[in-house]
C-alpha cells in the first residue's frame, strides 16, 4: 500500500505540483521569477559557494540525464562494461557530487550564519538551502560510501526504467521495491525540492540560465576599485 502512494501516487503530487506551481507563479508574479542576487549583502562566501554548487550540479545534472534515462540496453550495444559505467560513474559523479555539496554547505553556513544574508531570507530562501544540501548529502552518500561499501548498486535496471515509466504515465512500483533505502530517501526528497522550486528562488532553474555560468560574476562593485580603474 505505501509502495503504491511514494512510486505511483507521489511522483505525480510532487512533479504535478512543480508545473502547476510554476505555471501559478509565472501568472501571479511574473517579474519576480528568477532568483534574486544577494550578492549586495555578502560577497566572497557567495563567490565561493555558488561557483562550486553550480558547476558541481551541472555535472550531477548531466549524469543524472544519462544514468537515469538511457536504457541499459544502450550500453550494452554501444559495448560499454557495466563495470567501467560504474567506475567512471563513481569518479566524475564524486567529483561532482562533492564540488556541490562543498559550495551547498559553504551557501548553508552563509544563509543561517551571516547576519545581513540571514535577516533577508525568507522561509522559502531556507527551505530551499535545506532541501538542496539535504539530496545532495545523501546522493553523494550513495555514490562516495554506498557503492564502495556495499558495492556498486545497478540502478540502471531498477530506478531508471521506473523514471521513464513515470514519464510516459505508466509507473511500476515493483521496480523500485529492493531499491537500496537511502537511494528511495534520496528520490523522495529529491522529488519534494522539485515541487517546492516554484515557491523559491529555485524557479530560475526552469528558465534555463545557461549564460549564468559564464556572466560577470561581479554585479556591485566596491568603490574604491572602481574608481581606480576609471580614475
Ligand atoms: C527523482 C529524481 C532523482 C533521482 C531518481 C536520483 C537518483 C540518484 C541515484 C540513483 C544516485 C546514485 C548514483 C550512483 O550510484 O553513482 C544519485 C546521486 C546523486 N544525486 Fe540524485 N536523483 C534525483 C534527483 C536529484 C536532485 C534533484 C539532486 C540535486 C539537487 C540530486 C543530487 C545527487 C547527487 C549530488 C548525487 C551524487 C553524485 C552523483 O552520483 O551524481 N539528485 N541520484
Amino acid at each position: 500500500m505505501w509502495s503504491q502512494f511514494w512510486w505511483v501516487i507521489y511522483p505525480y503530487l510532487t512533479l504535478g505540483l512543480m508545473v502547476i506551481g510554476a505555471i501559478y507563479r509565472v501568472i501571479d508574479r511574473p517579474i519576480g521569477w528568477g532568483s534574486r542576487s544577494s550578492e549586495i549583502l555578502e560577497k566572497n562566501m557567495l563567490r565561493w559557494g555558488s561557483r562550486l554548487f553550480h558547476w558541481g550540479i551541472i555535472f550531477v545534472f548531466g549524469g543524472h540525464v544519462v544514468g537515469l534515462l538511457v536504457p541499459i540496453e544502450v550500453f550494452h550495444a554501444l559495448g560499454i562494461p557495466d563495470e567501467m559505467y560504474h567506475v567512471t560513474a563513481d569518479i566524475f559523479g564524486g567529483l561532482a557530487g562533492i564540488a556541490a555539496w562543498l559550495g551547498m554547505l559553504i551557501l548553508l553556513v552563509r544563509r543561517i550564519f551571516h547576519p545581513r544574508v540571514r535577516k533577508n531570507s525568507s522561509v522559502a530562501d531556507i527551505l530551499a538551502v535545506f532541501l538542496l544540501f539535504f539530496v545532495i548529502t545523501i546522493g553523494d552518500a550513495v555514490t562516495l560510501i554506498y557503492n564502495n561499501v556495499v558495492g556498486p548498486y545497478e540502478y540502471r535496471t531498477t530506478v531508471n526504467p521506473w523514471i521513464r515509466d513515470v514519464l510516459v504515465f505508466h509507473p511500476d512500483k515493483t521496480l523500485m521495491l529492493h531499491v537500496p533505502l537511502i537511494i528511495q530517501i534520496h528520490i523522495v526528497v529529491a522529488l519534494a525540492l522539485l515541487a517546492v522550486s516554484p515557491f523559491t528562488r529555485l524557479v530560475h532553474i526552469w528558465s534555463l540560465p545557461i549564460r549564468y555560468a559564464v556572466r560577470a560574476p561581479i554585479q556591485y562593485r566596491a568603490r574604491h576599485l572602481y574608481q581606480k580603474r576609471v580614475g
